[in-house]
């Protein structure tokens, strides 16, 4: 008897090893171990035994057949396994998986956080008037603070947008007052390119003009921004700055995150970054969007999103993020 069952063992391992098809292994699986199987038979024999054979045979029938139908279901798995792998897209493992620009990733965590305190997301032209870019905000034609910003001025008269500041008046005048908006986009400079500088890169505008909006607000925008994207990796302090369309004006800036506040080309040695300039909305700029400065106040920044990138990612030098260099890039891969 212990003979025979091993030899049906032995058989089925051998038929298993052949069979290729899953209908191969059901038919196996039918001879085997189905209702007309031997060991089957053998099973029912069990009833003829006398007590003791049925205690020592019973026992050693059943866990061969379970072992066997466990041989076979493993088959079974592998042969279904293989066919899914041919079944998939081998291609597929070819392809290397895309990733957001660090830049974009900052600028969606920021979005979204303006958006949760109320902000409405808007949009303004990348070719822009000189009337937006610097009047409308308080700069007329001969003012020196043109000088902070070297314009890209084109053939018919317009410029390449400088700073998203343009979408402050341009939103004023579209929606009026009470408003929240903030703008993320692109803006050109003509920059000497360094570690720090590129003649293109990336902002988000905020402002906010309500009844009663006083530094306090804008400070908690600010912070809850750098809180929430730099974690508490940062130091941040803010000093007096200087902007036409903001009176007063503010510099937020961060530590560096590259040299840990201890001095790199990236920071110019300072050991900090300016991050957010911001201020409160100057008179002349609500009167430029239509709003009566006696009634509404406002506060406005323009984050540095190239920049809060860099320091996120602790990204040295801002060129790789327009050079479209893969290695760097997929980096990010989140
Ligand atoms: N537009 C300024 C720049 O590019 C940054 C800025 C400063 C934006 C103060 C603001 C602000 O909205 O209030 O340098």
């Amino acid at each position: 008897m212990e003979s025979k069952i091993t030899k049906i063992k032995e058989e089925l391992e051998k038929a298993l090893e052949k069979a290729e098809k899953e209908a191969d292994i059901l038919n196996i699986k039918s001879d085997y171990v189905g209702k007309k199987s031997e060991i089957q038979g053998m099973l029912a024999s069990l009833k003829d035994m006398s007590v003791d054979d049925k205690r020592k045979y019973g026992s050693l029938i059943n866990n061969t057949k379970k072992e066997m139908e466990e041989l076979i279901n493993k088959k079974l798995e592998d042969i279904n396994n293989k066919v899914n792998i041919t079944f998939d897209d081998t291609t597929l493992y070819e392809i290397e998986k895309g990733s957001l620009h660090p830049v974009s990733i900052v600028a969606r965590e920021v979005t979204d956080i303006l958006k949760r305190m109320g902000f409405t997301v808007v949009s303004g032209p990348e070719m822009e008037t000189e009337y937006y870019n610097f009047e409308a905000l308080n700069i007329p034609e001969d003012h020196p603070a043109r000088d902070m910003q070297d314009t890209y001025y084109l053939d018919n008269g317009m410029l390449l947008r400088t700073q998203t500041s343009g979408v402050q008046v341009r939103s004023m005048e579209k929606y009026g007052a009470p408003l929240r908006i903030c703008v993320p986009g692109r803006v050109f400079r003509n920059e000497d390119l360094d570690a720090n500088h590129e003649n293109t890169f990336f902002q988000m505008e905020g402002m906010v003009i309500d009844k009663n909006i006083s530094i306090g607000n804008l400070m908690y925008v600010m912070q809850s921004v750098l809180r929430e994207v730099l974690k508490s990796d940062v130091n941040v302090r803010i000093r007096p700055g200087f902007f036409p369309f903001t009176e007063p004006s503010f510099e937020i800036d961060c530590s560096c995150t590259i040299c840990g506040g201890k001095g790199c080309p990236t920071c110019k040695n300072s050991g900090w970054i300016e991050i957010i300039p911001g201020g409160m909305v100057h008179p002349n700029v609500l009167k430029a969007g239509g709003i009566d400065p006696d009634v509404y106040t406002g506060f406005a920044f323009g984050i540095g999103l190239t920049r809060l990138a860099m320091m996120k990612y602790k990204i040295n030098d801002i060129r790789v993020l327009n050079s479209g260099d893969i290695r760097y890039l997929e980096q990010f891969n989140i």
